[in-house]
This record gives structure tokens, sequence and C-alpha cells, in this order.
């Protein structure tokens, strides 16, 4: 039997034509664009028009991505859309979808916060590598703005809407997903949450009273979780494959915050210009921020056939998710080689890493003991 391997063949985004600007919510809440800017890296965000709902922005970002790969709506063996903010409760947003693209398949909705599209990607390539469907639409798609709380500074000036559509197909040359690495921690789960609106709490007009119908978040708390998982999930999912950072074309990590790109950048000894980052212009779309990102690194020219990247996102959950790709239909990395070059200098840095990795955990009480002193003063 042939080696079966998922590869993305075709992608597209649809953003909503609104644009909200720092400036704009200056005026909304106390902020500024200084703080907004120097905190977070983010300067505007699309947020949804009467006309956008999470159904209509998949289906506009899906069309694109079909004809991009060249296939139609009928081709399609499964559809997932990864959202935390669907049309409805009930039913799934990924039915709606299938429905309107005119789509003849199993469909159904993933949700995993702002990692949903990473999980999305490495469902649909299980799919595909064990023979079972040789052509899926995974959309990354997100209305966040309909939980934001735009009383609330400190998490409606980070977020934006966005869909992000993939296809991912069957090949048999080597090549599309390499690796992967899936990750929760639902000890977690109230640093990035919804009060109010679910099976535990009903909606009341307490919860209307109290605006427990949107998002709150421990921002430092996801910002150290940020950072901690950001740099080591790669790191893991990038020596699985055989690779080392050095190897990597480019980075999509998710588009939450530049100073937690910055600093997995530093920890990972990578120029960060490798990182790929639009959030300057869409804040954190959640689930659509890292198909987002991907879609516009191809339209750039900063992604090419037979590129290496690879990509993270983290978010509510807690969850994560990182995968490596060779994009297009290039071989798979020297590195895997037992006795080539590539493999003598993937030991080095691995080992290299390795070390650094312990010393870094062992100096955080240190750092934390510093931190804290510091702040007394
Ligand atoms: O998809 C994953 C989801 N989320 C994330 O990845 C977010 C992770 N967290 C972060 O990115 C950062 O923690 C934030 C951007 C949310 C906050 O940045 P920070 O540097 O951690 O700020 P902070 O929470 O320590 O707040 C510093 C100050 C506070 O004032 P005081 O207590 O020092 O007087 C806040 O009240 O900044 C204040 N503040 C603001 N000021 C102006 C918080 N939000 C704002 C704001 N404008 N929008």
């Amino acid at each position: 039997m042939n080696e079966r391997y998922a590869k993305i063949t075709g992608w597209g985004k649809y953003v909503p034509a609104r644009v909200l600007t720092n400036a704009d919510l200056a005026k909304m809440v106390d902020t500024s664009d200084e703080w907004i800017t120097t905190r977070t890296g983010i300067k505007e965000r699309h947020i949804r028009t009467e006309q956008d709902t999470t159904s209509s922005m998949s289906v506009e970002a899906a069309k694109k991505a079909l004809e991009v790969a060249g296939i139609t709506a009928q081709d399609l063996d499964l559809i997932i859309i990864c959202t935390s903010s669907p049309d409805y409760l009930l039913p799934s947003v990924a039915s709606q979808v299938q429905h309107l693209l005119g789509a003849k398949c199993g469909a159904f909705t993933l949700v995993a916060g702002c990692s949903g599209w990473v999980y999305g990607l490495v469902t649909a390539s299980q799919f595909i590598t064990a023979g079972a469907y040789n052509r899926v639409l995974v959309v990354g798609v997100e209305i966040i703005s309909f939980a934001l709380d735009f009383t609330d500074r400190t998490t409606c000036v980070l977020f934006g809407d966005a869909a992000a559509a993939t296809i991912i197909e069957v090949s048999e040359e080597p090549g599309g997903v390499l690796s992967y690495e899936l990750g929760s921690d639902g000890s977690g789960a109230m640093a990035l949450y919804v009060p109010d609106g679910g099976v535990v709490a009903p909606l009341s007009q307490k919860t209307l009273d109290e605006r427990r119908q949107f998002i709150r978040m421990d921002g430092q708390e996801v910002f150290k979780f940020a950072v901690r998982t950001l740099a080591a999930s790669l790191k893991h999912t990038i020596y699985q494959a055989g690779l080392t950072p050095d190897d990597i074309d480019l980075f999509i990590p998710h588009q939450a915050n530049a100073r937690i790109i910055e600093a997995a950048a530093r920890q990972m000894r990578v120029p960060v210009e490798k990182f790929f980052m639009n959030l300057d212009r869409y804040g954190n779309t959640s689930a659509a921020s890292v198909p987002l990102a991907m879609v516009e690194a191809i339209e750039e020219g900063r992604l090419k056939d037979g590129d290496l990247v690879a990509m993270c996102a983290f978010g509510a959950g807690l969850t994560w998710a990182s995968a490596v790709l060779r994009m297009g239909s290039g071989e798979v990395s020297p590195a895997h080689s037992l006795f080539s070059v590539g493999r003598a200098r993937y030991l080095a840095r691995k080992t290299s890493d390795t070390v650094l990795d312990t010393a870094q955990s062992a100096l955080l009480p240190l750092y934390a003991f510093l931190y804290q002193r510091r702040k007394k003063k």
C-alpha cells in the first residue's frame, strides 16, 4: 500500500469590512493607542457587520479555498468548523456551512479555543493518513466580538473577528503534516472563560446585570502560560519531525500578543523576523488566528512550495496545539537520514537546547523571587 500524506492544497480568508482602531476604542473605554500598541502590538481589528455570521464568514473563506485547490464542495469528504462563537448553540454551525456550500459529507464543529484550527488540521490529517477520507475542509472562524464586553478595557482591546479556510488533501508524495502536539490543561479553565450561558449557569437577569455573558480573562495568568507553552511546544514538535528550529523557514504563532511571540523567539534563539505577525491589523482572532496568518504569509510570498513551517496556537481550556508542515510537494528533510550532516546538526542543537532549558527551569524560582522583590520596592 502506498504511503498517504495530508497536505494543505487550498486556502482563503474572509475579514469583515468594519475596522475598529485603537483610537476608536479610546473613545469607548479608558485606554490609549500607546498602551495597546506597547503592551500588545495591536493597532486595529475587524468587527463583524450586520450581514456577517459565523456560517456566512466560513462560507466566504471556504469558497476561496476550494477555488485555490481546484475542487468543488461536492468533492469534500468532511467539513470541520473550528470556533467558539457558533451562530447557534444548536445546530452545529458546521452543518449550516455544509448546507450553504452544497456539500454532501459529514460536518462537525470543533471547540478548542484559540487552538481550534490546529486541532482541526491534525484531526483532518488523521482521517486522511488513515485512508478514510481524501479531501477535508477545515475552517478557523470567530465572531468573538459577540462575547466581548466593550466596557472592559482588559479584554475588548485584544480580540477581532475573522475566518480562514483550508483544504487538506491526500498525497502520495512525502510532505504535509510531519508532526504535531495537542495539549490541554483544564486546571486553568477559569483563566479565560464565559461565566454564563452554559449548563452550569443558564442565562438569567443576573447574567445581564453583571455582564456575565462576556469573556473574562486573567490576562497575566494566560500570558505566563502562553510564554511557557509557545517555545516549549514548538521545539517539541520540531524535534519530533527530526528537525531543528534552524531548519524552519517560517514560524506561524498564535497572534495574541507581540510580546509573547518575541519572548518565544528569544527562548528558541530564532530571529523574531522568522515569526510571522499580522496581529497589528487583526488583533487576536482566536481560532482564525493561525490559519489567517498562514493565508497572509502565502499571499505575501513568505511561504512557498517546499518551505517548512512550524505553527503553534494556545488559548482557552487551557489548550495548545502545534504542527510542523512541509508546504506543497517538497521532500522530507535530510535530517531524517541516520548519518547525514543534517542529522549531526540536529543532535547538536537538540542537546544544547536541552541543556539551556534545564538551566532556565532551574533559575525560574530565582527570577520569580527577584521580580517579587522589585515589585515590593
Ligand atoms: O488567545 C489567548 C488569549 N489571551 C492572551 O494571550 C492574553 C495574554 N495576556 C496578555 O496579553 C497581557 O496580560 C494583557 C495584554 C492582557 C495585559 O498586559 P499586561 O502587561 O499583563 O498588563 P496588566 O494586566 O499587568 O495591567 C497593567 C495595568 C493595570 O493597571 P494597574 O493595576 O497597574 O493600575 C491594568 O488595569 O494596565 C491596565 N490596563 C489597561 N490600561 C489601559 C489593562 N488593560 C488596559 C487597557 N488600557 N486596555
